[in-house]
C-alpha cells in the first residue's frame, strides 16, 4: 500500500505541517486525482498533494479563517485553476464541494484540525496564553458571533466547569471556574493575559503540570467551545463518506484525545456491517460496511519529528479508505 518516499520538509515559516510524509504516503494522490483539504492554514499538505495530482488534478481547500485562506492562496498560486479555496467551515463540506466546486470525483480528503502556528501567534486572535491579546479566539473572525470573552463573563458558573472539564480535562476545573466568576464580579475579563494571571492564581498553591503551563488546558477548552470544533468533526464525518469515490481515502490529524476519539469510533463504526445487538437473530439495521481501517495501529509523528517541531508531539493520524 505504501509506495513511495517523499523528502523531509523544511520548515516554513508560517506553519510546519504535521506528519507531511505520511500523510503523502496514504493518501497516495496520482496524477489528475482530486482531493479535498478540509484544513487548508498555510497550504502545506496541499501543496505536496498538489506537486504530485498535476496535470489536471483539482485540490478544493476549506478554512474557515479569513488569514489562511490568504496564506494558502499566495502559496499555492503557481497551481492557478487547480486550486479551489473557500472560507468555509468543513462542517458544509458536502453542499460546497457538489455545489460550488462541481467536483463529484473524489480521491481523498484530509483533515489536519485544531489551529495553525501563525494563528497561535496573532496579537489578534486571543488563541495563546503567551501573547497578550482580546479574549477572541474565533477562527472565522467576526463572522461568528461567540468568542471567549462572552463565554468567560457570561457563562455560568456550571457551564465553565462543563468545558474545562469535557473539552480540556482541566483537573481544577471547579477551582479555575469559580475563580473566574469571583474576579469577574468586581472586573470583566477582557485580555488572554487576565485569564492566564487567574489561572495561575488557582495553580499558586498546587502542583504545575509537568510538561505544559498551567493554562494550556483551559486555552484549549475555550478554543473548543467558541468554535465548536467536535460537533464540526461529527458533522463532517458522514457527508466526507458520502462524497468519496470508492477507493478514496480519508486522513485525520488530531491532536488531543476528544477529537481522536470521535475519529477513532467512527472509522470502527463504519468499518462494519450489521450493528444489531448480538442477541438479534436477524439483522434490523442494514448497516453496510463502508469502510476499510488502513491505519490499525494510530500514526504518531517520529522522535525526529517532534524534535523538529513540538507542535508535532500529540499529534495522531488515522487513516480508512472507502470501499
Ligand atoms: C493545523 S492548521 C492546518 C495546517 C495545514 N495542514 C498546513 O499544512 O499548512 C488547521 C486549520 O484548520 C482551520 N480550521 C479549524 N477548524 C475548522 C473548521 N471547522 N472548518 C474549516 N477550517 C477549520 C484553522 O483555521 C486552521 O487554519
Amino acid at each position: 500500500m505504501i509506495l513511495q518516499k517523499v523528502k523531509k520538509e523544511d520548515s516554513n515559516p508560517l506553519h510546519t505541517s504535521v506528519l507531511l510524509e505520511e500523510v503523502i504516503l496514504y493518501l497516495d494522490p496520482k496524477p489528475n486525482q482530486n482531493f479535498i483539504d478540509g484544513t487548508i492554514g498555510a497550504g502545506g499538505h496541499a501543496e505536496k498533494i498538489l506537486e504530485r495530482t498535476g496535470p489536471d488534478g483539482k485540490l478544493i481547500g476549506f478554512d474557515m479563517n479569513p488569514e489562511s485562506i490568504k496564506q494558502s492562496k499566495k502559496r499555492l498560486k503557481k497551481y492557478k485553476n487547480r486550486v479551489l479555496l473557500y472560507q468555509s467551515n468543513y462542517s458544509k463540506i458536502e453542499r460546497v464541494t457538489y455545489e460550488q466546486s462541481r467536483i463529484h470525483k473524489i480521491s481523498g480528503i484530509l483533515l489536519d484540525l485544531g489551529i495553525s502556528s501563525f494563528q497561535l501567534k496573532s496579537k489578534g486572535g486571543g488563541f495563546s496564553f503567551k501573547i497578550d491579546g482580546p479574549l477572541d479566539m474565533r477562527f472565522g473572525g467576526p463572522d461568528q458571533e461567540l468568542t471567549a470573552e462572552e463565554i468567560i463573563n457570561k457563562w455560568p458558573e456550571k457551564e465553565l466547569v462543563n468545558i474545562l472539564q469535557n473539552y480540556g480535562e482541566e483537573r481544577h476545573s471547579r477551582l479555575i471556574a469559580r475563580e473566574i466568576v469571583r474576579s469577574r464580579k468586581t472586573k470583566h475579563i477582557a485580555k488572554t493575559n487576565e485569564l492566564v494571571e487567574i489561572i495561575e492564581k488557582v495553580y499558586s498553591n498546587k502542583p504545575k503540570p509537568r510538561r505544559i503551563h498551567p493554562a494550556t488546558k483551559t486555552f484549549q477548552a475555550l478554543r473548543i467551545a467558541v468554535n465548536d470544533e467536535l460537533n464540526s468533526l461529527r458533522r463532517m464525518l458522514p457527508q466526507a463518506l458520502n462524497i468519496l469515490s470508492p477507493k478514496g481515502r480519508i486522513a485525520i490529524i488530531s491532536f488531543h484525545s476528544l477529537e481522536d476519539r470521535i475519529v477513532k469510533q467512527f472509522f470502527r463504526q463504519e468499518s462494519k456491517g450489521c450493528l444489531c445487538p448480538p442477541e438479534f437473530p436477524v439483522c434490523r439495521c442494514a448497516h453496510k460496511k463502508q469502510l476499510t481501517i488502513l491505519t490499525k495501529k494510530v500514526i504518531t509523528p517520529s522522535l525526529e519529528e517532534t524534535k523538529q517541531n513540538y507542535r508535532a508531539r500529540s499529534a495522531k493520524l488515522r487513516v480508512a479508505e472507502k470501499i
